[in-house]
């Protein structure tokens, strides 16, 4: 099928509001021309697993047509560390009219990905963003409007649900291994290092970053309504911010200028990377992008702790928390199921052939060339009430998210004809369904009430879960 045909025909599907596998318009080994790329975002996402990797992987059946930012020193960078020679472009309309794209990759500020996502739609062509899908509930009922009227498609890339252990766990809850789930418990630390991170730059801002219970906790919550197969109906949180931002008796104006470098524990020193000093440090002239901000500054207005209850339409609930200053960063996660439990853990740090540096970790995690260490594996612990214990031996990779960001961009890029069993792939109703527990959450914090999914937009929560808006 010729490249126009295969897409008209696959935005009559969507328009039908049938969405088959959210994957199957996006890359195509099948192709007789390269799916034509723009991207708009180029910081270290966007330039990094988003563009030299897809350039590298795939390069024999994808073209970068335009890349754009308003920051002209990262575009020139990402030309470079990308090995593409397409424009680059400041003005996004005028990069969408000029090149035409087949595919939109959105990788800019959380709370502005729903501008480019929208236009994408209305340009013609196919949208394919990072999460979170957006920062409020507005938007995101703007950008359901856009998916219906367009009949292009959205795809959020969930690569947490590609990683070994999260797969291997919907694998055994959907062979009922602990009969129907009743309860989740799901708990994730970030460490001193990655969580600290956060309330260095714009994350720290919930008009950028709508909080972590969208830009971190939405890869959490798409996993439990992933693993639970259901939709959210009403959410109660709690959250504060009491360890960074104003919580601390000094404050620098950033690192690299900070009279507390001898007595700040959280002293960053960007220039011992060269990579981060490329991208921010050298193109601050451009825009004030601060990378290394001080991380007690007053402006600061997230929480940098979350506790999350979570009722779902097929009655699960779930008990959720996010800590951002762990000594060690890590997850545990249990299923309670009607004939048993599922346990597992990742990174608690007793087990000593597994320790990392803390340091260390993060960057490992990273790194999209997923290393398989092969003489280590996660563990999940299946127990039956009143039988046995099993315990599974999953194979441990740590690069590339627990190697599912190769396995996301197979999908997308060159396997996306393939049978998706697991339903991996991640369309427009599950990034809504994964941001709209953490709007909800932020909400009940705000207002001190339980927030139910149906307030928010036009989406009613299903007991079984379906990728129809
Ligand atoms: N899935 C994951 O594991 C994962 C990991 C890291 C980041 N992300 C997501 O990727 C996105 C980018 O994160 P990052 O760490 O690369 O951030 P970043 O700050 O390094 O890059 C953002 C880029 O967008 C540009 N930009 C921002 N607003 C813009 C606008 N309105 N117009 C044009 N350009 C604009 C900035 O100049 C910058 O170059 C975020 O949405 C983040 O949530 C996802």
């Amino acid at each position: 099928m010729k490249r126009r045909t295969f897409i008209k025909a696959s935005g009559m599907a969507a328009a039908g509001g049938v969405l088959l596998n959210p994957a199957n318009v996006i890359g195509n080994g099948l192709r007789s021309e390269k799916l034509k790329i723009a991207l708009i975002g180029a910081g270290i996402r966007g330039t990094g697993f988003w563009g030299k990797t897809v350039q590298d992987q795939y390069g024999d059946i994808v073209e970068f047509v335009g890349l754009c930012d308003h920051n002209p020193g990262r575009l020139q960078l990402a030309l470079k560390f990308m090995g593409v020679s397409c424009k680059t472009y400041g003005d996004f309309d005028m990069m969408m009219k000029e090149t035409k794209p087949d595919l939109l990759i959105v990788t800019t500020v959380d709370a502005t990905h729903h501008e480019f996502i929208i236009k994408g739609l209305e340009y013609g062509c196919d949208v394919l963003t990072e999460k979170p899908m957006t920062t409020d509930e507005v938007k995101c009922q703007q950008i359901i409007d856009a998916q219906r009227k367009t009949g292009k498609k959205v795809r959020v890339g969930f690569n947490y649900r590609y990683g070994t252990l999260f797969t291997k766990l919907k694998e055994l809850l959907a062979e009922k291994r602990a009969g129907q789930i009743t309860s989740v418990d799901f708990h994730w630390y970030l460490n001193t290092f990655h969580g600290a991170d956060y309330f260095r730059r714009w994350h720290g801002h919930r008009n950028k970053s709508g909080t972590l219970l969208l830009h971190k906790a939405s890869h959490h919550f798409d996993l439990l309504n992933w693993w639970i197969d259901s939709d959210p109906v009403e959410v109660n949180a709690y959250g504060k911010l009491e360890h960074y931002g104003r919580n601390n008796s000094f404050r620098g104006e950033n690192c690299r200028n900070c009279n507390f470098k001898d007595q700040c524990k959280f002293y960053f020193d960007i220039t011992k990377d060269p990579r981060l000093v490329q991208l921010y440090v050298e193109n601050e002239k451009y825009d004030g992008y601060i990378r290394d901000n001080c991380l007690w500054r007053n402006e600061i207005d997230i929480f940098d702790k979350m506790a999350v209850q979570i009722k779902y339409a097929n009655e699960v609930q779930v008990s959720y928390s996010l800590t951002t200053y762990s000594p060690y960063e890590g997850l545990s996660v249990a299923f309670n199921g009607m004939t048993g439990r599922i346990d597992s853990w990742q990174d608690l740090p007793w087990r000593d052939q597994e320790k990392v540096s803390q340091a260390d970790r993060h960057a490992r995690e990273m790194n999209q060339a997923a290393e398989d260490e092969s003489s280590a594996y996660d563990e999940i612990i299946v127990s039956e009430n009143f039988g046995k214990s099993e315990l599974v031996k999953v194979p441990f990779v740590r690069g590339g998210h627990g190697g599912g960001d190769r396995r996301l961009q197979d999908q997308l890029f060159r396997n996306n004809n393939s049978p998706d069993p697991l339903k991996h792939a991640a369309g427009l109703r599950d990034g809504a369904m994964a941001i709209l527990v953490g709007i909800a959450a932020r909400k009940s914090i705000d207002e001190g009430r339980p927030v139910k999914i149906e307030e928010l937009t036009d989406l009613k929560p299903g007991a079984e879960r379906s990728s129809i808006i």
